[in-house]
């Protein structure tokens, strides 16, 4: 009898032993993890530049949207696109087979995948050679009639033989006048550091027209090489690799070290730290269904609840303007104008310092402090469906020194109707996208040690 207890105890352990294998093995194929660099983290920008840089940023990109939207069907998915390419991080994968580098903008605010390619008649600068598909032995051009093809919302059919016979032929264009053009492809796609993770077929743009506000200086060289959508629709990189989830935590926007995107990220990963996890629902708005819309019920400044009911501005309406959206490629958090003023005016009460006239602070809220003083500014906390975003001061205002002069900024500014929250909010947090439960969860974390 004790032989055979033996044997089965060994036989468990084997079999829980190879369990424990193929568990970790899965998960080391499953997930996907890569690193994110920020654009601006280079180029040793002073503090001031920097953020009216992100702030010129943010209203471009805000002021993308129609005011009201009694558009037809057509245009109402055309709209869905019109997003600004300025995500401010840069995400580093590799195309083809071989692999080439290219590096895209994350923009959780646009579907589409691109990258320039040869022969690049009218491209900008950049880092890296340009797309090789020659070298590329996965390479393959997408048909017209492919779902891709359809999944976009300007294409037409190349019927000329030199431009390749029957081959789709895209062009994708952002609400600030940026816009690519080029032929649909699919390829290899390779994630992670190592070439660990790779998917093969990923349809992508590959844009030989381009024109974008990322690389607007003729003389420099662009940080990036194209765009990663990682929105809500088929073609973003998300919905192609069918993943559960995906996350990102950005690191300091005034530092250096490079951040972190997860696709399928493990559990234990997430909830690894000792603070609270936040989880909102993730709403859907018809209008623009690329967009991930959170309910943002209220704000407080300090001891001061914005009066705002939560049927006005905050609200997403039937002919989808207005709500709330989440947006890793707008840097700085905007509010419908009349939120904005409430909210300056409640901070300005609460900070008892004097305003900086706004034409010195490119529009910006800013007041001026003594020499080397640290002065209390009030709290903020975005009061979400279910969770409550308390912002830790460097994610909403931006301290700096110039010319001997103490700057306080509040790092948010006016927008239009929908309100948008930027990537400088979310600064050390750790932000999941739970596709498969539709809700989104934060929670602080230190970025950089993930
Ligand atoms: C692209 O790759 C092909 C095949 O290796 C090569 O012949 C061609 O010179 C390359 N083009 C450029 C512009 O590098
Ligand atoms: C393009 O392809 C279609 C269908 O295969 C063919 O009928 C047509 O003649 C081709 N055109 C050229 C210019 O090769
Ligand atoms: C993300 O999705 C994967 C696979 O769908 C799942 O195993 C994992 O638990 C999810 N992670 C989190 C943090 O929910
Ligand atoms: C800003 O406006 C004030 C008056 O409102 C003016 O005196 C000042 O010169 C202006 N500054 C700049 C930089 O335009």
């Amino acid at each position: 009898m004790k032989q055979p207890i033996k044997m089965q105890k060994l036989a468990l352990l084997v079999v829980v032993l190879l369990a424990a294998l193929a568990i970790s093995r899965c998960t080391a194929a499953a997930t996907v993890r890569m690193q994110l660099t920020h654009a601006d983290a280079a180029r040793g920008l002073g503090g001031s530049v920097l953020l009216q840089r992100m702030a010129l940023r943010s209203k471009a990109r805000s002021a993308r949207f129609p005011s009201s939207s009694k558009s037809a069907p057509v245009s109402t998915l055309v709209s869905t696109s019109e997003v600004v390419p300025q995500a401010e991080y840069v995400v580093h994968m590799a195309v083809g087979t071989p692999p080439q580098p290219v590096r895209l903008l994350l923009d959780t605010g646009s579907d589409l995948i691109w990258t320039q390619c040869l022969p690049c008649p009218d491209c900008f600068n950049q880092i890296l050679p340009y797309f090789n598909s020659s070298r590329s032995s996965t390479f393959a051009h997408l048909p017209c009639d492919s779902t891709s093809c359809h999944d976009l919302p300007f294409t037409s059919c190349s019927n000329v033989k030199f431009l390749r016979n029957q081959t789709c032929v895209y062009t994708y264009d952002y609400g600030d006048k940026s816009m690519t053009t080029g032929l649909v492809d699919k390829d290899t796609f390779t994630f992670g550091a190592s070439g660990r993770s790779s998917v093969p077929g990923v349809a992508f743009g590959c844009g030989e027209f381009n024109s974008v506000t990322f690389a607007s200086d003729q003389t420099s060289t662009a940080p990036a090489t194209g765009i990663a959508g990682f929105g809500r629709g088929p073609l973003s990189l998300p919905s192609q690799l069918r993943v559960g989830n995906f996350s990102h935590c950005f690191t300091a926007l005034t530092g250096s070290k490079p951040s972190t995107v997860m696709l399928d990220l493990p559990a234990h990963l997430y909830r690894k730290g000792r603070d609270a996890v936040h989880t909102t629902p993730l709403v859907q708005n018809p209008v623009y269904p690329s967009f991930y819309y959170l309910s943002l019920k209220g704000i407080t400044v300090g001891s001061t609840m914005l009066p705002v009911p939560e049927s006005s501005e905050f609200a997403l309406r039937n002919d989808g303007t207005g709500g709330t959206v989440i947006d890793s490629g707008t840097s700085i958090t905007t509010f419908p104008p009349r939120v904005y003023r409430l909210l300056r005016d409640a901070f300005a009460e609460q900070m008892k310092l004097p305003m900086v006239p706004s034409n010195m602070t490119g529009g910006l809220t800013c007041f001026s402090a003594p020499r080397r003083s640290k002065p209390h500014v009030p709290k903020l906390v975005l009061h979400f469906e279910d969770a409550k975003m308390d912002l830790p001061r460097n994610n909403y205002v931006y301290e700096f020194e110039d010319e001997g002069d103490n700057f306080i900024c509040l790092a948010i500014t006016e927008g239009d109707e929908m309100s948008t929250i930027g990537n400088y909010q979310q600064q050390n947090m750790h932000v999941l996208y739970d596709l498969q439960h539709n809700k989104l969860s934060f929670v602080s974390a230190h970025c950089d040690k993930l």
